[in-house]
């Protein structure tokens, strides 16, 4: 029989459902969650009260537009951390419902791991170019900015982190700054298309080895927005487009200095990016440049595979499966997650 996985994510504001089947991704379904957008970020009481709504029917249309019976599960993997604890319990709660009813092993997987393991998702019809151990990845979100050294699927090392906000925070509170509605990352990703990345100015940040810091960043953007407000109110309307390429050309260039340093200090030239802030086109722009530069073996993913899904969840525990790490039926999620 087929090892068939249903994937699980519920870790932050993302309800996903996915069946991978022997490592082929057959469906992945997403429920985004507008409700939060008028409150500038995620609510976590909101979010759990969605993904409570929302887990049971995207988990049937994950099953049936993957043309397969809830029977031919072979075991459920999910999302135990890091995330919303709320969140994380709806997902934790389903999959523990789910594997008593169908008598099927429970995997648990780290939200990190599902993002630098996306790559390994095989797409019908579509090439299949997975990266070769070891390699770097640079993983980007909301919540997260490391360079991992990824030796075998159970084998990772944070290389470097964040010291304080992660890349998509400062796109985020960047863009609320500007009065832009959350996520930000994404709307200054299009107003930047049509501004000048040189315009302004902002202060990259001086940070030891292959660790990252973002808030004198950000604080030294609300400064400089403040102190031209105060000559010209329209100072944010009249420049937004500059404002954004910016903005985004300096948190790009911070995350590659890092990147290409990381590659000269390990030499390993295989690299993998993910995590929601790939999906910025100045950063995959960059990456592409990059690597033609410098004969990187890039691995850049596809857009549904950037941001949270569960068929990132389904791979990661597709190798765990395989390998016979199985989850107890009292698992508890966990918030903060070692890595
Ligand atoms: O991985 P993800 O979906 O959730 C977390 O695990 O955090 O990442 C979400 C983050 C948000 O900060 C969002 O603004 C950012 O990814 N993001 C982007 C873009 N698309 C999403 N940032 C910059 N440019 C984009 N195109
Ligand atoms: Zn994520």
């Amino acid at each position: 029989m087929k090892i068939t996985i249903l994937g699980i994510e519920s870790s932050c504001d993302d309800t996903s459902a996915a069946i991978v089947q022997e490592g082929v991704m057959l469906s992945n379904i997403i429920a985004g969650q507008k409700v939060h957008e008028i409150y500038g970020g995620v609510v976590p009481e909101l979010a759990s009260r969605a993904h409570q709504q929302n887990i049971i029917p995207v988990v049937d249309t994950a099953i049936k537009q993957a043309g397969i019976l809830k029977n031919d599960i072979t075991a459920i993997a999910f999302t135990r951390g890091p995330g919303l604890l709320g969140s994380l319990l709806v997902g934790t709660s389903f999959a523990k419902g789910f594997a008593l009813a169908q008598n099927i092993k429970m995997v648990e997987v780290n939200h990190l791991h599902g993002h630098i393991l996306a790559h390994f998702l095989k797409i019908p019809n579509v090439e299949n170019k997975q990266p070769a151990f070891p390699f770097l990845s640079l993983l980007v979100s909301g919540g997260h900015t490391q360079i991992v050294l990824v030796k075998d699927f159970n084998d990772m090392t944070i290389l470097g982190q964040t010291i304080d906000d992660a890349a998509g925070e400062a796109f985020d509170k960047c863009a609320k700054v500007m009065g832009l509605p959350y996520p930000g990352g994404p709307v200054v990703d299009r107003y930047a298309k049509l501004g000048n990345p040189k315009a302004f100015q902002f202060t990259k940040p001086v940070i030891k080895d292959l660790d990252f810091s973002f808030s004198g960043l950000k604080t030294n953007f609300l400064y400089f927005l403040r102190d031209r407000l105060k000559e010209n109110p329209n100072f944010i309307t009249d420049n937004m487009n500059d404002l954004c390429a910016s903005l985004q050309f300096t948190i790009v260039d911070i995350l590659m200095d890092k990147l290409k340093k990381a590659v000269k200090l390990t030499g390993i030239k295989e690299i993998t990016v993910g995590g929601g802030v790939a999906a910025n086109s100045e950063l995959r722009n960059k990456l592409t440049e990059l690597g033609a530069k410098y004969k990187w073996n890039l691995h850049i993913p596809a857009f549904q595979f950037t941001t949270d899904n569960a068929a990132m969840i389904a791979i990661a525990g597709y190798y765990k499966f395989l390998r016979g790490e199985f989850a107890e039926n009292n698992i508890a999620p966990l918030a903060k997650m070692k890595f």
